[in-house]
């Protein structure tokens, strides 16, 4: 039997260990908060440094881990493929059967005008109105789909989902060539897929439509559905992909959803999956930038305004849309609960109020940074590809950035300096 810290402890170095290390030792959020600055600050005093062939022994690793890494690995591995296999099996018990196929090919979404008649609705913006009058439309007709994505058993074990607008095509390849490349990294098959809708108004429709059928051709990643691509119609792509993965792909164990402006440590991700599968964590896993206690924004300039007349409480707690990572067991259920909450403008918040309803709290993980230090556009951990490379998604990279970033931290003679163990 080998003791579980030990192993940790040998390869300490990898980002994945250190993280899963912080985060084992304190639970409760408060400390993770004053975690993530202490961690800032060690990542301060990391420096960037070439391999230097002479030094031996444990001061600077280019390897990160050792034998005991690259066992556990195999078990891991063995172990997700265990859990493809019961997949079958606890489909049948939630929820309704699901068609074989998407099978909703015409759009059945006219307004409720009961709801005009209401006094609050009156007070409302002609944004929210559009919102709430629609509210009840759900499933939309797909217009590209790719029935054939997992529809082999074992053929992917990490399906990337990328939720896109149409005209952001510079961006969906800069995911193609670094993080979102379909491959296998330490025998997990990682598949791609983009979710679109369609051009809100007053686009060139037509051209942009007939460039992403263009692009689809190439590429075979593009999911697309008949609905307009605006802010609030996001929650649209959240309900109608839960669903498309009920349908197609009940045999992948693990869903990374991510924003095509973000970086994601392709290698990272699937170490801290790793991790999860072999302690048999990995079940009810839900993890990301979760956000507490956070409250609707009443600043009517913002992007997120909320009226009080739509939602008048503090928000359930909810993982910030960047990036996060779940397994099929919880997006099955979450597809069952989202068809009895009412659709919300704010996606993130949505999945948040199923979540709820789950009574399943996502997990607040520090490698996952959605928001925050990134902003800041001045910190040179912006630039630092050693920050980058102790972490699994960091938020907000234009096209260039990302693949300058991911060819540095990719960069086999780049070694971060050890980090102090926190034990
Ligand atoms: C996989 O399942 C088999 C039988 O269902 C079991 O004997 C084996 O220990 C499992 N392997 C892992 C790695 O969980
Ligand atoms: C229309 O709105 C009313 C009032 O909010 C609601 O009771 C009703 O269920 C809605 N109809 C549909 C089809 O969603
Ligand atoms: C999926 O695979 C099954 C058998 O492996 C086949 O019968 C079915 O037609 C396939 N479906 C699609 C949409 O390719
Ligand atoms: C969402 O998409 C539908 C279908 O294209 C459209 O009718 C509706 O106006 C959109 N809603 C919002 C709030 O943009």
């Amino acid at each position: 039997m080998t003791n579980p810290l030990v192993t940790r402890t040998d390869c300490y170095l990898r980002s994945a260990c250190v993280m899963e290390f912080f985060c084992r030792k304190k639970k409760n959020f408060r400390a993770a908060v004053s975690l993530t600055l202490i961690f800032a600050t060690l990542l301060m005093f990391q420096k960037l440094t070439t391999v230097d062939p002479n030094i031996k022994g444990d001061k600077v690793k280019s390897r990160w881990c050792g034998p005991e890494c690259s066992s556990f690995k195999r078990k891991s591995i063995k172990a997700v493929e265990n859990a493809s296999q019961s997949r079958g099996n606890d489909l049948a018990q939630v929820g309704k059967p699901m068609p074989k196929q998407w099978d909703v090919t015409r759009i059945k979404c006219s307004e409720n005008s009961t709801i005009k008649t209401q006094a609050w609705f009156r007070r409302l913006n002609p944004r929210f109105r559009e919102f709430v009058l629609h509210r009840h439309c759900r499933y939309f007709p797909m217009l590209l789909n790719h029935p054939e994505k997992c529809n082999v058993s074992g053929d992917v074990d990490v399906l990337v989902v990328v939720k896109s607008v149409i005209e952001e095509h510079d961006r969906r390849e800069a995911v193609r060539q670094t993080w979102g490349k379909e491959q296998e990294i330490q025998g997990l098959k990682i598949k791609t897929l983009f979710l679109l809708g369609t051009p809100a108004t007053g686009k060139d429709a037509r051209n942009l439509q007939a460039l992403v059928q263009y692009e689809d051709r190439t590429y075979g990643d593009i999911l697309q559905w008949d609905f307009m691509d605006t802010f609030f119609n996001l929650t649209l792509k959240e309900v109608n992909f839960l669903r498309w993965f009920n349908i197609y792909c009940s045999g992948v164990p693990f869903i990374f959803k991510g924003d095509d402006d973000v970086f994601v440590h392709t290698k990272n991700l699937v170490e801290l999956i790793g991790f999860r599968v072999e302690e048999n964590r990995a079940e009810n896993l839900i993890l990301g930038d979760t956000i507490f206690e956070a409250k609707p924004i009443r600043n009517h300039q913002s992007k997120y305004f909320i009226p009080k007349e739509l939602y008048d409480r503090r928000y359930p707690p909810y993982l910030g849309g960047g990036g996060f990572l779940m397994s099929s067991q919880v997006a099955r259920k979450l597809f069952v609960v989202s068809e009895s909450v009412e659709l919300y403008p704010i996606d993130d918040v949505f999945l948040g109020m199923c979540l709820q309803k789950l009574q399943i709290v996502p997990e607040l993980h520090l490698a996952f940074r959605t928001f925050g230090i990134i902003k800041r556009k001045v910190t040179p951990l912006n630039r630092e590809p050693c920050f980058f490379r102790n972490l699994i998604v960091v938020h907000k990279l234009v096209p260039q950035e990302l693949m300058h970033m991911w060819n540095l931290v990719q960069n086999e003679d780049l070694s971060c300096a050890r980090q102090v163990v926190i034990d």
